[in-house]
């Protein structure tokens, strides 16, 4: 292998430079210029890739490096790798092994590209018949409004993805209008009796919330899983005593910017003074 290329929503081709810069193999990445936050796009910088941002979207980086990836001596590192997949497919080891070795009822997992969900089939399937775990959880794909081809594939019972253009997102890293991995989520989806949920950026902002309110720090990614979660717990899909995993793709640090935007509220400003923190106090009703 004498280079490494990637297109990617930001996260791909962070890793792939960290990996490259310590395997000493250059590294050529794709992004969709504008559609990456800054820092998801300090990383390969940092790493020393060539960095190439094209004007367009990722399904457009996407169609360039495939052309790229086929030459000789070029490793494209995207889901159609399937050593990527099998990389993917440890989340679902550390996943059971996390419960206690046992399967979960249920994994929601924010989708794009649809790799992440195709390698948790794998995963979860290679652990069950090795007698590890005796279920298989039902995988839901949780994607955004503006960009959801699978779960309009819903209508067709999955048989058939149509592309669409993304829209804007506040859930940049699956911002993808022409997944390639639909048939391995096809399979995922219909052989574990799960499904595809859709988010409004409304609903991406509130399930960023209740997250962070919770103590872990969302990604807007894991916001859009987070709604899934409600419109299933809604739709009565989950069973009051399913052990329900949602899995989290990214820090929300990598997303400072546009989280800060729409979650947090603007620090109060006040002369240093007791008072000041009385009055706090009593704004979270606690009185002295
Ligand atoms: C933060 C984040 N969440 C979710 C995904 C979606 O994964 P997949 O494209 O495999 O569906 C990605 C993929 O790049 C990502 O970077």
């Amino acid at each position: 292998v004498r280079v490494l290329v990637c297109a990617s929503t930001g996260d791909t081709s962070a890793a792939l430079a960290a990996y490259g810069a310590r395997a000493n193999i250059p590294v050529v990445v794709l992004l969709p210029a504008g559609k990456v936050s800054p820092a998801q796009l300090l990383q390969p910088l940092a790493h020393g890739a060539h960095v190439v941002e094209i004007d367009g979207d990722f399904d457009a980086c996407m169609k360039v490096i495939q052309q790229v990836g086929a030459r000789d001596g070029v490793l494209l590192a995207n889901s159609k790798n399937p050593l990527r997949l099998l990389g993917q497919a440890t989340v679902a080891y550390e996943t059971v092994r996390d419960l206690g070795w046992r399967a979960p009822d249920v994994v929601v997992v924010p989708s794009g590209n649809l790799g992440n969900i195709g390698a948790l089939y794998q995963g979860f399937s290679l652990l069950r018949a090795l007698g590890v775990t005796r279920s298989m959880p039902r995988l839901f794909a949780a994607q955004v409004d503006a960009a959801a081809p699978f779960h309009a594939a819903r209508a067709s019972g999955y048989q058939a993805i149509t592309a669409v253009t993304s829209k804007d997102t506040l859930a940049t890293a699956i911002r993808i209008g022409d997944p390639v991995s639909f048939s391995r989520a096809r399979r995922a989806v219909l052989e574990t009796d799960g499904g595809t949920t859709s988010a409004s950026e409304d609903e991406v902002i509130a399930g960023m919330r209740a997250l962070d309110e919770s103590g872990l720090l969302a990604c807007p990614h894991t916001g859009a899983a987070m709604a899934g979660v409600m419109q299933l717990a809604r739709a009565g899909e989950l069973g009051k005593d399913d052990l329900v995993v949602l899995v989290s793709t990214a820090s929300g640090l990598k997303f400072a910017e546009s989280k800060a935007r729409v979650t947090t509220r603007a620090p109060a400003r006040a002369r240093a003074n007791e008072r000041a923190v009385v009055d706090a106090l009593a704004g979270v009703g606690v009185s002295l």
